[in-house]
């Protein structure tokens, strides 16, 4: 199939079209490089073997992206492109509805100009708000959710069912990541975020390469075993295999899978796993809870299982080596 990747120069997007290119298919990436390099193509075609088609081109851009797909001709579209910062978009509301919403249905409306219809879209376990600590697809989605970037993946998910509702031929397969972790097992590519992160693996590989002194952990008075939050880490190689799964199964109307391992791990245990990969210890501290956390989160991916016959099968002391091969690499 021939495939657009948004994104696809991201973290998550970039180990995804690795599975697509080595399983076939002709990948083609736009992006606009706000939070990607350029270079993670050259990686791209050094493990897969083939470099895809790219445009830096910004979704916003509506007139260059309508001329991408006039003159692409895709079979469909794997829609990773958008902001992630939770605290940034509670700061910059107009910024992330803008670039995540408008940037989403320029790409539907382009979709829909050159007959388009099938997308795989990003979204994220923070749709499910407060409704519990194992979500499944069933669980309920939209209340709860505290900040504008969740917001984003939940209405982008309910103007993917309004076109199903429309459209009978429409499909929109709709992928609820938990966590994602750790990096190709090349050392290759990685999470490479522009500027300061804001998730616990490129803070923990700040600190291991001692660009940031220490860990903050945010609250360990939680009512967990250790204190500590409970998340369902899923290694990035995992999630990409899942949307290769995801795109071998797509049916017309609105599908949601969830893309976790139905395993919670707390941050002490992350940074436990971490230092026993590196033989080291990690520099860290017990801080303030951080607003929003919630303390255990974690995927019922039975569904995923069932459906599309993928299972996560990469460890947290998997993600934890690959993590530090990537650094190495660096
Ligand atoms: P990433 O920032 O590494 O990749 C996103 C890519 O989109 C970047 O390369 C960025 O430059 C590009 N982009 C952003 N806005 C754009 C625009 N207007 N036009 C063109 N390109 C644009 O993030 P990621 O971790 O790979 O996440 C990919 C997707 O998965 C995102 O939609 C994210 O919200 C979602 N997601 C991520 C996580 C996570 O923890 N990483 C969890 C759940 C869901
Ligand atoms: N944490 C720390 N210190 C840090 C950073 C994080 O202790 O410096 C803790 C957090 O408190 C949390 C855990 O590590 O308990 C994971 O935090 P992340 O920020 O890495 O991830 P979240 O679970 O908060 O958020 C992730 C994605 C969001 C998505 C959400 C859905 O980043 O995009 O999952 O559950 F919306």
């Amino acid at each position: 199939m021939k495939i657009m990747v948004t994104g696809g120069t991201g973290y998550i997007g970039s180990h995804t079209a690795i599975e697509l290119i080595q399983a076939g298919h002709e990948v083609e990436i736009l992006d606009n490089l706000f939070n990607s390099k350029e270079s993670v193509l050259d990686k791209i075609a050094e493990i897969a073997g083939t470099r895809p088609v790219f445009y830096n081109c910004d979704l916003l851009d509506y007139a260059k992206v309508l001329e991408i797909f006039q003159n692409g001709k895709y079979d469909v579209v794997l829609h990773f492109a958008g902001l992630k910062a939770v605290g940034e978009s509670v700061e910059q509301p107009v910024r992330y509805y803008e670039n995540n919403i408008t940037g989403t249905v320029n790409l539907l409306k382009a979709m829909q100009e050159t007959g388009v219809s099938k997308i795989i879209f990003s979204s994220s376990a923070t749709v499910y708000g407060d409704a519990g600590a194992i979500l499944s697809e069933d669980s309920e989605t939209g209340h709860g959710i505290t900040n504008p970037y969740g917001q984003t993946k939940f209405m982008i998910e309910q103007i993917l069912r309004d076109i199903c509702v429309a459209d009978s031929t429409f499909s929109a397969t709709v992928l609820r990541y938990f966590n994602p972790v750790g990096n190709h097992p090349s050392g290759l590519i990685g999470e490479d975020p522009n500027g300061r992160p804001n998730n616990l693996m490129p803070i923990v590989m700040k600190v291991a390469t001692g660009e940031i002194p220490e860990l903050s952990i945010f609250g360990n008075d939680y009512p967990t075993e250790d204190g500590t939050c409970k998340r369902d880490y899923i290694h990035v190689v995992d999630l990409a295999k899942g949307h290769l799964a995801a795109l071998e199964h797509m049916k017309p109307g609105f599908v949601p899978y969830n893309l976790g391992t139905g395993k919670a791990t707390s941050v002490i245990e992350m940074v436990k796993a971490f230092e026993e990969a590196a033989g080291r210890p990690l520099p860290h501290k017990f801080a303030e809870r951080r607003a929003g956390d919630l303390p255990e989160l974690c995927a019922n991916p039975a569904k995923a299982e069932k459906e599309l016959g993928w299972k996560a099968e990469f460890t947290v002391a998997d993600a934890m080596r690959d993590t530090l091969k990537f650094l190495g690499k660096e």
